[in-house]
Formats: structure tokens, C-alpha cells, sequence
């Protein structure tokens, strides 16, 4: 199960940014290994409040280790075949980080395992970065003799479509019946950076995708807007941004707002900061009364989506009918210019020989 994951104690806040800013995946920085440490030292003290203000620490590797452990349980039924099934977290930027993952499953002896991103829509900044890593290990000879198939994106998956629609649904139901129909549901989504974008990244469109089938699904009941969290630093991003779509709202005399994570699979601290303790609050002061939708953290509905697209996958590949990876992911950006992400690609269609 691949995720970014977060410091899930406030002490390993200065690790995780320093990996994170690391990551030339994610952040290009010139002369990144002398950059990245100086960023990171310098952010680490605000941040570590945030993850103060949240309860001490992300919520994320508890629930992803959750997930993983239902899901694996779900799957022994659903697919008897590759039985028995065992979750392993790999995290890009905080404790497990993948070479610990690694030694983990070369000690149970694992052959063959699947790459699960829990990125539903695809990035190369996120479940890209994170296969660069795991090739990166794979090549290294850290996790030797396993062969990998790909999970590589599931942003339209009924099953996650339908956790999120409950969700909302809930968080819907909140405002008095009579202007409930008013209520705006503002989907917010991590933002990219415009040069991410404009090099052909997919996740706008697929996070486009998860809103329009969540929509159609909840019947279009009521108006909304996808908008852009979490964007950092002088340089353009995705936008309109999160924030000042709320205050746009206000002004426009919208009184009725459901804030609705969609690219996230639990909670971490761009939800239970970012939009509960920053945007909601500011919102709030706006006239606006604005409800949260739950993040999926342990939606009974959610992990069985997760299990049911463990298992269409195993399927898939173990009777030939699918390769180890998708038709969509041999395709590299076209304007990608990091020989990495070839290499990579090339070597899980290869089934990670
Ligand atoms: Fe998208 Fe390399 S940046 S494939």
C-alpha cells in the first residue's frame, strides 16, 4: 500500500519534510541534497505545531495499516487462489519508508506482491514517485525474487465512488431540509504545481473524473466546485485554491457549504488541519456554515472497494487476461524529461525483472 504517509508522532515531523523536499519526484529543487535539509530545518517548527494542533501526530499509517489489514482479510475470500494475502505499508516520506518494507517482506519470504497505490487518481508527483522508489529498491537488490503487478489508479471505482457519496450524503444531511438543496459541495484536492500540469501530468483529469462520477452518483442534488488545497511557495499551482474559493463563496452570499476531500484516503493533516482548522474556521467567520465530509479512514463500504479492486486485479493478471500493469500507465508524460520514470515503467511491465 503506497502513500506519501505523515509523522505519525510530532518528533518525526523534521524527517519527514526533509524526505519529502528530497524527492526531486515531487519537488526539482537545483542542488536538492544541500537544499532540501536547509527547507526542511527551516519549516519543521511551524509544521510541528500544525501536527500538534491535530492531536500529535497523522492518523494516516493507523488507518492505512487498518485498511490494509480488512482488506487482506476481505481478499482471502474473494480470491481464495492467492490466498494467503498480507498488507505491507510503504511510505515515500515517513517510518515505513520502503527499504524498511522491503526487509519486512524479505524476511517473510514474499514472491509476489502487488503495488498498491493509495493515490486513487494518478500523479506522477505521488503514486509515480512512489514506484520510482520501489524500482529504485528493486534494482538496488533489496527485494529480490518478488514478482510485481501494479495497482496504479481507481479514482472512478464504484466502490470508491459510493464511500465517498455516503459521506457527503452525511455530512449533507447536517443543514435543515428546507435549504439543504443550496448547500455548495466544494471538492478539495491537493494541488499541483502548473509545471507539473503542463508537462501532461494525468491528475487533474482524473481527479476531475472522481468528482464527476461522485456527482453522478449523488444525482447532481446540488451545485459544486472542484478546488486546490495545500499549495506552498512563490511558484503557480493548480488553482482556483481552496481557501479563497470559500471567501468567494461568502461574498457571493452562500451560506451553506460541504467541504469534501477527494483525493485523500483518511485523514491527515491537510483534512484535520488544513480544511478543519484553517478553511472551515475562516469560512465560519465568513457567514458560512461549512460541514466536513469524513475522510474514508475505516468506511466499511471504502475497504471493501479496496478489496474488490485487489481482487479484480489478481484476477486479471493471474488468468493473462491483464499484464502486470496498466494499458494507461506505459505512458509517459509528454513532457517528461526523468529517464527514471522509463526505466521504471519498463521494468513493473516486466513484472519487476
Ligand atoms: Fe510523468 Fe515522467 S513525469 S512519466
Amino acid at each position: 500500500m503506497l502513500n506519501m504517509g505523515g509523522p505519525s508522532t510530532v518528533a518525526e515531523t523534521h524527517d519527514f519534510l526533509k524526505n519529502l523536499f528530497m524527492d526531486g519526484d515531487l519537488i526539482p529543487l537545483p542542488m536538492q541534497s544541500m537544499l532540501a535539509p536547509l527547507i526542511a530545518r527551516r519549516r519543521t517548527p511551524q509544521i510541528e505545531k500544525q501536527y500538534d494542533a491535530i492531536g500529535g501526530g497523522s492518523p494516516i499509517l493507523r488507518y492505512t495499516r487498518l485498511q490494509g489489514e480488512r482488506m487482506a482479510a476481505l481478499l482471502d475470500e474473494l480470491h481464495p487462489e492467492t490466498a494467503p494475502h498480507k498488507a505491507y505499508v510503504a511510505f515515500r516520506y515517513a517510518r515505513p519508508l520502503t527499504d524498511e518494507t522491503a526487509r519486512e517482506m524479505r524476511a517473510d519470504g514474499v514472491k509476489r506482491a502487488v503495488a498498491f497505490t493509495q493515490y486513487p487518481q494518478y500523479s506522477c508527483s505521488t503514486t509515480g514517485s512512489s514506484l520510482n522508489e520501489l524500482f529504485r529498491r528493486g534494482k538496488a537488490g533489496e527485494i529480490n525474487d518478488v514478482q510485481w503487478s501494479v495497482i496504479d489508479r481507481w479514482g472512478t471505482h464504484p466502490g470508491f465512488v459510493e464511500a465517498v457519496a455516503q459521506n457527503v450524503e452525511r455530512a449533507l444531511a447536517k443543514f435543515p431540509e428546507a435549504t439543504r438543496q443550496e448547500t455548495v459541495l466544494l471538492f478539495s484536492a491537493h494541488s499541483l504545481p502548473m509545471s507539473v500540469v503542463n508537462r501532461g501530468d494525468p491528475y487533474i483529469l482524473e481527479v476531475s473524473a472522481s468528482v464527476a462520477a461522485v456527482m453522478e452518483r449523488l444525482k447532481h442534488s446540488n451545485p459544486y466546485r472542484l478546488v486546490w488545497q495545500s499549495q506552498v511557495g512563490p511558484s503557480a499551482w493548480m488553482g482556483m485554491q481552496t481557501g479563497e474559493a470559500l471567501k468567494g463563496l461568502a461574498r457571493l452570499g452562500r451560506k451553506q457549504v460541504v467541504l469534501i476531500p477527494i483525493a485523500f484516503t483518511s485523514d491527515h493533516i491537510e483534512t484535520l488541519y488544513e480544511l478543519d482548522l484553517e478553511y472551515a474556521k475562516e469560512a465560519r467567520e465568513h457567514g458560512i456554515e461549512v460541514h466536513r465530509a469524513e475522510s474514508l479512514n475505516d468506511s466499511p463500504v471504502f475497504i471493501r472497494a479496496l478489496a474488490d479492486i485487489a481482487a479484480a486485479h489478481l484476477k486479471d493478471v493471474t488468468t493473462g487476461q491483464a499484464g502486470p500493469t496498466s494499458i494507461q500507465m506505459a505512458l509517459r508524460c509528454p513532457g517528461c524529461t526523468n529517464a527514471t520514470c522509463g526505466q521504471q515503467k519498463a521494468w513493473f511491465a516486466r513484472g519487476g525483472r
